[in-house]
């Protein structure tokens, strides 16, 4: 009897000093395993005079419920002590201060753009998207550049395998509008457009605004007007304007524009003229009765005059500080 008090104090002991699972688990198979200490006793308790063998039994069953019992307890401490250690190292203290939020900006493209657009819309003129991905009809042929045509190596096109193209201009969007709207017309497309080049002024992607209006009576005087009045809003100040004449397959006749800039140059910011009888022809509507003008610009190009920009690739980096400078 006192040996089975004496072990139950001892292990008693060992299940406090156990400070982690594995030593516990040690200490149980030390008491209670097969081979225990405990169990041993068990064992040999047909050996004892029957008279003392259920005063015997008792007494290590007892102490092997109560070990059973212990280990139980000190495992739960010790799976609550590990939780409560993961939670310090985990801890958050929603009492610091944030590392503030710096709000975004709009792309000055997209400024530009956006600024374009409404200038136009204002003036009557309807938005209309066209596909980024367009076939040689709508790039070129339903726009007066039948194949072989010069004006066609010019464009420096992207083409895909499937034979497809990225449109090189989004003029595009004159032939699909007037295909499926027919005349009288008035409208602008932007979008971005492809051309294989890249420099100073020129990179692989940039953005075009077209426009287009087609009536019963529009002469290139409307387009002029319209021209000027976009230009003076879009730069909030009156502004020379330039008509050189020029060549485009889709107008006759065609004027690339240029500005007079603060410093007295002459920059060129877009392409225009009188819609081309044989692209009406092309999209059904007839050119006895109707006319119109239309004119494509570069949008990067003027949004590099209005905000100061002298490289073009600047608008494509990415670079935080600098497009941070546009609120
Ligand atoms: N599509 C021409 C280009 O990308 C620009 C242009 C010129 C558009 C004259 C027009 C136009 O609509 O009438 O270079």
């Amino acid at each position: 009897m006192s040996s089975v008090t004496q072990l139950l104090k001892q292990a008693q002991d060992e299940i406090v000093a156990a400070d982690n699972q594995a030593s516990l688990d040690k200490v149980r198979v030390k008491y209670l395993g097969k081979k225990g200490s405990l169990t041993s006793y068990l064992k040999e308790l047909g050996s004892l005079p029957s008279d003392k063998r259920a005063e015997a039994g008792k007494a290590i069953n007892d102490a092997k419920n109560s070990l059973m019992s212990e280990i139980k307890l000190r495992q739960s401490e010790l799976q609550a002590d590990s939780i409560a250690s993961k939670l310090l190292l985990d801890k958050l203290d929603v009492s610091l201060p944030g590392r503030g939020q710096k709000p975004g900006r709009v792309h000055p493209i997209t400024r530009t753009l956006q600024r374009i657009t409404d200038i136009f819309t204002s003036a009557g003129f309807e938005t209309r998207i066209g596909p980024e991905i367009e076939d040689d009809y709508y790039n070129f042929t339903a726009l007066n550049i039948p194949e072989n045509h010069p004006a066609r190596a010019m464009h420096d096109t992207f083409y895909l395998e499937s034979g497809e193209l990225l449109r090189t201009h989004t003029s595009p969007v004159q032939i699909r509008a007037m295909q499926n709207e027919g005349a009288p017309i008035r409208l602008i497309a932007p979008g971005r457009v492809y051309r294989c080049d890249s420099d100073l002024t020129h990179t692989p992607m940039f953005t075009q605004i077209e426009g287009l209006a087609v009536g019963a009576d529009i002469s290139f005087a409307n387009l002029k007007a319209v021209l000027y009045e976009f230009v003076s809003n879009f730069f909030e100040r009156e502004i020379e304007l330039r008509f050189r004449p020029a060549y485009f397959p889709f107008t006759e006749p065609s004027a690339e524009v240029d500005i007079r800039a603060e410093s007295g140059e002459w920059l060129e910011i877009l392409g225009c003229g009188m819609v081309h009888p044989n692209v009406l022809r092309n999209v059904d509507i007839d050119s006895e009765k109707f006319r119109g003008y239309a004119f494509g610009m570069g949008v990067d190009r003027l949004a590099m005059l209005r905000y100061g920009v002298d490289d073009l690739r600047l608008f494509f980096e990415n670079d935080l500080p600098f497009l941070a400078q546009f609120s």
